[in-house]
């Protein structure tokens, strides 16, 4: 592809503006099997060059081994770069194997020291909440969210997977600049609430898994026999046995579209979800995750598709008709709460 740089949205109301497509970089240390190194650390600068600029890590990722990995790159690169990290999953003292979900002050405060400590810079540009502790009440958590911008150690807030009245709530305390949920072909659940919200309230929508963890583009048909052992996706539902079996047949219009279109089935999943900031009428920013320089670029050239409005049409029943939740346990998502 050419060195063409992608067009660019706002993060918020008062920006600032990033690249329309940002990077998920959580596969470059956790979730996926392992990755290469060197394949990472090029499709990160490969990235930038394109006008990449909002990159998504998590604390979580790999207990801070992704922050770590990312570290050098943001150093290298600190004025060109949105840095998005979250806190909320806690490793529990008993069991470094499992994770709670935390939104209490102590809890927010040492998860952002250590985010600041691993990521090695003196301020983190989105600071999310990554999952919602419902026995916190949201305003006190974004009250504490708030300290942190006042203190210097944050920029601009975000939330994952919250519903549209967490948002509200969450709001009122301090602008949210960016919510943070699953939104691709597959997964459409936040149209229905969150969506509408963020647009009144002038939140930037960052769809997480735009491409269904890479099932849209065919690169696995069943996560139990084609993926390895300790892949997060062998966790979810939908991606396996014959809710895959029933998924793989939904791909045929994505198929079919991209060949009118000379492109990939990735791309056209992309365009999809990029489509929707017009169709919804607030700022989209997926952030598709690579570790491999050739799919960041196969994936910010998605951000030139236009899709008809035959082919929106086309594209339109197949959420309602996949098999299989988004995960094993719902109570974690907006939708689960809704
Ligand atoms: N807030 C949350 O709770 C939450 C949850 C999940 C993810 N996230 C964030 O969202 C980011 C993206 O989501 P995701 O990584 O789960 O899913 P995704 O972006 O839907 O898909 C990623 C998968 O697709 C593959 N892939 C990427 N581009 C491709 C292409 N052009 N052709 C074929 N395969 C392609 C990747 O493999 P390769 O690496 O081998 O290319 C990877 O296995 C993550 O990195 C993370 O930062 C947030």
């Amino acid at each position: 592809m050419t060195d063409r740089r992608i067009p660019t949205a706002p993060l918020g109301e008062n920006g600032p503006e990033v690249g329309v497509q940002g990077l998920g970089c959580m596969g470059m240390s956790f979730a996926y099997g392992p990755a290469d190194a060197d394949a990472s650390r090029a499709a990160l600068e490969r990235a930038l060059e394109l006008g990449v600029t909002l990159y998504d890590t998590a604390d979580a990722y790999g207990a801070g081994e992704n922050e770590k990995f990312l570290s050098p790159f943001f150093k290298a690169h600190r004025d060109e770069v949105v840095i998005a990290t979250k806190f909320a999953l806690a490793i529990p003292p008993d069991d470094p194997t499992r994770r709670v979900i935390r939104n209490d002050a102590p809890y927010i405060r040492e998860a952002v020291e250590a985010s600041l400590r691993r990521l090695d810079v003196d301020v983190i540009d989105l600071y999310y909440m990554h999952r919602r502790d419902v026995s916190v009440p949201i305003e006190d958590t974004v009250g504490v969210m708030a300290e942190l911008v006042r203190e210097g150690k944050v920029k601009q807030l975000g939330l994952s997977e919250v519903t549209a009245a967490e948002l509200r709530a969450a709001h009122a305390v301090h602008p949210i600049a960016a919510v943070q949920s699953e939104w691709s072909l597959f997964s459409r659940d936040i149209e229905a609430q969150v969506v509408p919200a963020a647009r009144e309230l002038g939140v930037t929508l960052v769809p997480y898994s735009p491409l269904g963890r890479g099932f849209l583009t065919g690169s696995f048909a069943d996560a139990a026999t084609d993926l390895t052992a300790g892949d997060f996706r062998r966790q979810q539902p939908r991606y396996q046995g014959a809710n895959a079996a029933a998924n793989a047949v939904l791909l045929e219009p994505i198929r079919a579209v991209a060949e009118a279109h000379s492109v990939t089935p990735a791309q056209i999943a992309l365009g999809w979800v990029q489509q929707q900031s017009r169709v919804h009428g607030l700022p989209v920013v997926p952030i598709p995750g690579t570790s491999k320089p050739g799919r960041v670029e196969e994936n910010a050239a998605a951000t030139a598709v236009e899709l008809t409005g035959q082919e929106l049409a086309l594209l339109e029943p197949i959420a309602g008709k996949v098999a299989g939740d988004r995960y094993a346990d719902m109570s974690f998502t907006s939708a689960g709460r809704e």
